[in-house]
């Protein structure tokens, strides 16, 4: 057992486990967060993401005793108590079915968003690859991107005002 101190969602936590305990069952099961799921335990599927200072990871096959910098987990996605424009979407689009994947695609989506804040098709499809739906949600999320975009877009518009 070792203490290792970790940021997420803007707090700092301290932790007393292995090392080598991959980072999902620390926020799991010591942080009691419930957004990245366990899948694959493989790095193949994304249901286990979080954003770590702001690129999308697999926190299934990372350490916790390896990840630095700012974690953000789907519990720490909404802003001022609002939901992220990608979760707004999301809901609009009513794009979950089992909703298992889910985690892995609203974060992954807000991470492609902050990089590219208007993107094609292609670009959509690119980004969002990674992350396996089994109930094929694709073109859904894919309608749901571009609405977060152009809801993001109006939003930085009014803060240019
Ligand atoms: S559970 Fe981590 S990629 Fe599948
Ligand atoms: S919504 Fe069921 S796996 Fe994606």
């Amino acid at each position: 057992m070792q203490e290792t101190t970790l940021t997420v969602n803007g707090k700092t936590h301290t932790v007393d486990v292995d090392p080598a305990t991959p980072l999902l069952y620390v926020l799991r099961n010591d942080l009691g967060l419930r957004g990245p799921r366990f899948g694959c335990g493989l790095a193949q599927c994304g249901t286990c993401t979080v954003l770590m200072d702001g690129r999308p990871i697999r926190s299934c096959i990372l350490p916790v005793s390896r990840t630095r910098g700012e974690i953000t987990t789907l519990e720490g996605l909404p802003e001022d108590g609002k939901l992220h424009p990608v979760q707004q979407a999301w809901i609009e689009e009513q794009v979950p079915q089992c909703g298992f994947c889910q985690n892995g695609q609203i974060l992954t989506a807000a991470a492609l968003l902050s990089n590219s804040p208007n993107p094609s098709d292609e670009e959509i499809r690119r980004g969002m690859n990674p992350i396996l739906c089994r109930c094929m949600t694709y073109y859904r999320i894919q309608s749901a991107v571009k609405r977060a975009a152009t809801a993001m877009a109006g939003t930085s518009g009014e803060e240019d005002r």
